[in-house]
């Protein structure tokens, strides 16, 4: 039987480090439902030492998921340990993450500390750690620009400690996939101890690199556990993206010469939940979940396709749960058949009442849209199953005029803290007006920095997706709303990005 990649999935923390990209407990929880669906074998649930919100969410998913090993982040100090044991405690499995940085750069102008010092440290965290929980994770940030005789030191003393796995971070995704491959062995290769430690790949896109740089840490380093996340969600350029790495090392096997458990068929739900709850779009000529990466525009590929799909296809798309028949389910459809394609799709709802009440919308978008795609049912339940008592503002209606050469208008109902309020404002255009309209009660005084429109399944038929991304006292957060009227699908999301901006920020930066 050829090795294993243990795949760690980090979208619940380090994906969550995007500007935008924070997600309340519910959400983290659809998701780590998801990823256990994947198979996912290890899920970073979060930093549990960062705030209460953190706190609560690596609790709750330690408690729900059974088969997959959940993990949080912590800082290499007691406090911080003790916090993520604690946390943890739920768990089938868990593991500690604990992490400082060594290069000689962060060490000396972010830590202030000596490099006998973050030895010292780096040691005495791991004791702690193993105290605490058998599975301890160690890594050495910035390590791929930190001195190697310093960093073999420090792994060496970590592994005596009793560190299970050493993850060596390419923080700012600085590394080359032949050079970060070398790297990686030649630690292996030089402390005495290593091969009582699984290895570990963590990079970072900054130069479009992180996948590959991933896998020639598998082929070249040797490493065993490869650190992603769903869409390559991350600060700044993100990070290794799960789905591409995953099908590299599935659809290359023949190179590779490894084992993955992960269940690919979920791979599009997840994506197209981490893009929706997140509010991160993903590009259609994105690898395995872009809307284009398996569509044939050219004749001469159809043509190809319809003879033989091996002649321009390397993977079969319903392998990553993409499915053929696109039309799925229209009016007259049943609450049976509306089930059946959830399954399909690898959408598990919770409970029979959320099922009801997703089908219960799926009628009413069916009564004003013909033909229902696999994408609006996925957006459709995006947020089933997620309870919306922490939400200031819920959407109601909207009434708008806009004709040409006329002052656009628009008048919105809401609710807000349950009590309907009315309020229109002119503007620009409709959703310009709509947005003002909102504005014009709330008053939170937030700037967009970003408004997207994204048509779900491609066609003027189909529903509008948008995204706002606000921005006031520093935060910076992405809303999410989807509808066939643009406007509404707009004040949806306008109202979404004014609910995380209420919900109370008091974070720890992990890195800071
Ligand atoms: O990029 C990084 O160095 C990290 C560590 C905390 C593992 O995310
Ligand atoms: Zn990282």
């Amino acid at each position: 039987m050829a090795d294993k990649v243990i795949i760690f999935d980090t979208t619940l923390r380090d994906g969550e480090q995007s500007p935008g990209a924070s997600m309340n407990k519910d959400e983290k929880l659809r998701i780590a439902r998801q990823l256990e669906r994947l198979k996912v074998d290890v899920i970073e649930a979060g930093f549990a030492a960062s705030s209460n919100g953190d706190f609560e969410a690596v609790q709750t998913i330690a408690n729900a998921i059974k088969d997959s090993t959940i993990c949080s982040l912590s800082r290499a100090n007691d406090k911080d340990i003790a916090r993520a044991a604690e946390a943890l405690k739920g768990a089938n499995s868990a593991r500690i993450h604990t992490f400082i940085a060594t290069s000689a750069l962060h060490m000396e102008k972010k830590l202030r500390m000596t490099p006998d010092e973050v030895f010292e440290q780096a040691k005495l965290a791991v004791r702690f750690a193993r105290n605490l929980v058998a599975d301890v994770e160690f890594s050495p940030e910035d390590g791929y620009r930190s001195d190697p005789d310093f960093l073999c030191r420090v792994i060496e003393a970590v592994i005596a400690e009793g560190a299970t796995t050493i993850n060596v971070p390419d923080t700012v995704g600085y590394a080359v996939p032949e050079l970060y491959g070398n790297f990686i062995r030649n630690l292996r290769e030089r402390i005495p101890n290593s091969d009582k430690a699984i290895w570990s790949v963590h990079c970072h896109n900054d130069l479009g690199m992180a996948v590959a740089n991933s896998l020639a840490g598998v082929k070249i380093g040797g490493a065993r556990q490869v650190e992603c996340t769903i869409n390559g969600l991350g600060e700044r350029a993100g990070n290794c993206s799960l789905e591409e790495v995953v099908m590299a090392l599935k659809t290359r096997r023949d190179y590779f010469g490894l084992d993955l458990g992960i269940d690919t068929k979920h791979i599009l739900a997840a994506s197209r939940m981490v893009s929706q709850t997140t509010g991160f779009v993903v590009q259609p000529n994105k690898a395995v979940v872009g809307a284009n990466a398996f569509a044939h525009a050219s004749g001469i590929h159809q043509d190809g396709v319809l003879k033989a799909r091996d002649t321009y296809e390397i993977m079969r798309a319903e392998d990553v749960g993409w499915t053929t028949n696109k039309i799925i389910l229209g009016k007259l459809s049943g609450r049976n058949a509306f089930k059946q394609r959830l399954q399909e799709l690898g959408v598990q709802m919770e409970s029979e009442a959320d099922i009801n009440s997703a089908f219960t919308r799926f009628k009413e978008l069916a009564d004003l849209k013909s033909e229902i795609f696999d994408e609006d049912i996925l957006a459709l339940v995006s947020d089933e199953g997620v309870t919306h008592e922490h939400e200031q503002y819920r959407f109601v209606s909207l009434s708008q005029r806009s004709e040409t050469g006329e002052h656009p208008y628009a008048s919105i109902v809401f609710t807000v803290n349950g009590e309907e309020v009315k309020s229109s404002s002119d503007g620009n255009g409709p959703v310009d007006a709509s947005l003002k309209a909102i504005e014009a009660h709330v008053k939170s005084g937030a700037e967009m920095v970003l408004y997207s429109v994204n048509a779900i399944s491609g066609s003027t038929e189909s529903q509008g997706e948008v995204t706002v991304r606000l921005q006031n006292s520093g935060r910076v957060v992405n809303g999410v709303g989807a509808d066939p009227d643009i406007i509404v699908a707009s004040a949806k999301a306008y109202l979404s990005a004014l609910n995380k901006l209420q919900s109370k920020a008091d974070r720890v930066a992990a890195q800071g």
